[in-house]
């Protein structure tokens, strides 16, 4: 059974229609990437699945329908996202960071803080250390952090509310290769423990290397949708891409 079975969104900013008629599902332990070119609607899809704008079609969240929930019941039901510019507490360290959204924090917590302790006493927070392989991170001050390390943490923080899924809004930007490959091989680890993973990013390597299935927009619609390499030489994908790079200079092709 689908964990994410999203049918027939559409969205509309006045005028525009950002999204026309998108059907996905996403699977317990899968991970699956959604692909386009810049202004394809990706960012509003996770936006309409995670109740920020409003959108027509139906949401279900592991049999539930979430259609015309706010974000915050969305949220607790299981639902997880990480944002396009996401961004940490700079003056807290990587465990606090986990913490402010971590599933029940609970006595043990109040008790650890009252202690002084810096190590996670919340069991949540120390598997999503655990999974993304930053426990001797944990009391680093998240300003001291590299790029690559910045962005695990931001997905260790919305694995931390222990969700049935997680939106993942374009979390290799500005990672370098090796940094990408890490963050894939962890990605790779989150779906594997159990969480599904909806992966948006422009690094096709990232995508078509840990993806199970590739669902790929274009001007708000889905033109093609599959296993990673029947995607990446599917005519209609290629051309997309090919068009994308004329008019804007995008250098990625799948
Ligand atoms: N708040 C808004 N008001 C009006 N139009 C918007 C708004 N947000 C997005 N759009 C338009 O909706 C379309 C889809 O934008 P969206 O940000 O979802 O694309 P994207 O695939 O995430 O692009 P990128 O790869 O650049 O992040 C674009 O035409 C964009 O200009
Ligand atoms: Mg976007």
């Amino acid at each position: 059974m689908s964990v994410l079975s999203v049918q027939s969104v559409s969205v509309s900013y006045g005028g525009v229609h950002a999204l026309s008629d998108v059907s996905l599902e996403v699977r317990a332990g899968q991970l699956v990437g959604l692909i386009g070119p810049n202004g394809a609607g990706k960012t509003t899809f996770v936006d309409a699945v995670t109740g920020l704008v409003p959108a027509r079609g139906r949401v279900e969240l592991d049999g539930r329908d979430l259609t015309g929930r706010p974000p915050h019941t969305r949220a607790r039901r299981g639902l997880a996202r990480t944002f396009q510019s996401s961004e940490l507490f700079d003056d807290l360290t990587v465990s606090e960071n986990l913490l402010v959204t971590a599933d029940r924090p609970s006595w043990w917590t109040a008790l650890g803080e009252t202690l002084g302790r810096r190590t996670p006493a919340n069991p949540a927070v120390a598997e999503a250390l655990a999974v993304l392989g930053l426990q001797d991170l944990a009391d680093a001050s998240a300003h001291e952090l590299s790029q690559g390390q910045r962005k695990l943490v931001g997905v260790a923080r919305a694995l931390a509310a222990r969700p049935l899924v997680i939106c993942l809004d374009e979390p290799a930007a500005g990672l370098d290769t090796a940094e990408s490959a890490e963050l894939g091989r962890r990605l790779r680890a989150v779906a594997d423990a159990g969480t599904a993973l909806l992966l948006i990013d422009h690094d096709m390597s990232l995508v078509m290397g840990i993806c199970d299935h590739v669902v790929v927009l274009e001007f708000g619609r889905v033109i093609a949708s599959g296993p990673p390499a029947r995607v990446r030489t599917d005519p209609a994908v290629i051309a997309a891409y090919l068009g994308a790079s004329a008019t804007t200079g995008t250098p990625e092709t799948p």
